[in-house]
């Protein structure tokens, strides 16, 4: 596993080196591409570049690392926000979008999940990061963070007074690239905890190749040198 952090002025600069290294991964590779994709607000600038790039549609499999439990076509919902984002303009055949089912209940919906995510193993994880170093919906403090025998949970957040479903770091930490979009000076102080060695879900993520930070301006202002790029 190796970390690396990388620099940038702005959002703009950030999604588009994410997607540069995303195209990069799939000029790598050959055949099916499972892309996990992150929810929340950070990553809805990649999802509209990704809209108007050159990108192999036909090899790409699009999973959610994380929803909320709530229909596809609600305002939370991470489903709706990339189809606003992206799914909206390019085609990509119906059998290769998989959000998470909404189910009857939250467990239902996370063992329909589970179940598809056997066979599945992503070879890019794209994730955010929370002010507190949640990512996708392993918050600090809750039993999701040591799951290892489920590739998908729901589990009820107390903080949040909701219901979440998110993958585990069984899913996360077998990719061989995942990579951190991480925005705003409210992401600093954690940011720095997780790449300085604190026990947050952030931090937890380990996976057998690349773990990729990058991250804006006012994210990485509270890094230390030795943890920055080099000028
Ligand atoms: C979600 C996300 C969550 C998100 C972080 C950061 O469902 O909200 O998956 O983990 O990545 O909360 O959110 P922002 O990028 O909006 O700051």
């Amino acid at each position: 596993m190796s970390r690396r952090v990388r620099v940038f002025e702005n959002l703009e600069e950030l999604s588009r080196a994410a997607l540069e290294r995303l195209q990069g991964q799939l000029r790598s590779t050959s055949g099916p591409f499972r892309l996990s994709l992150a929810g929340g607000g950070t990553p809805r600038e990649l999802y509209r570049m990704m809209a108007g790039a050159d990108l192999p549609w036909d090899r790409l499999h699009l999973y959610w690392g994380d929803e909320r439990y709530v229909p596809h076509d609600h305002p939370d919902s991470n489903y709706r926000m990339v189809c606003e984002a992206l799914l909206d303009f390019v085609a990509v055949s119906p059998d290769r979008i998989h959000p998470w089912p909404y189910l009857h209940t939250p467990e239902d919906s996370a063992q329909a999940y589970d179940r598809l995510l056997q066979e599945a193993r992503m070879d890019l994880v794209i994730l955010g990061m929370g002010d507190d170093g949640h990512t996708a919906s392993l918050f600090p403090g809750t039993s999701a963070l040591e799951v290892r025998d489920r590739r998908a949970v729901a589990h009820y957040v107390e903080k949040l007074k909701t219901f979440r479903l998110t993958t585990t770091y069984p899913v996360i930490n077998e990719a061989p690239l995942v990579m951190f979009l991480i925005s705003g000076a409210s992401k600093a102080p954690a940011l720095e905890q997780v790449l300085t060695g604190r026990d947050l879900p952030s931090a937890r993520v380990e996976n057998v190749g690349e773990t990729l930070f990058l991250v804006d301006r006012p994210a990485a202002a509270r890094l230390p040198a030795e943890l920055l790029p080099p000028a």
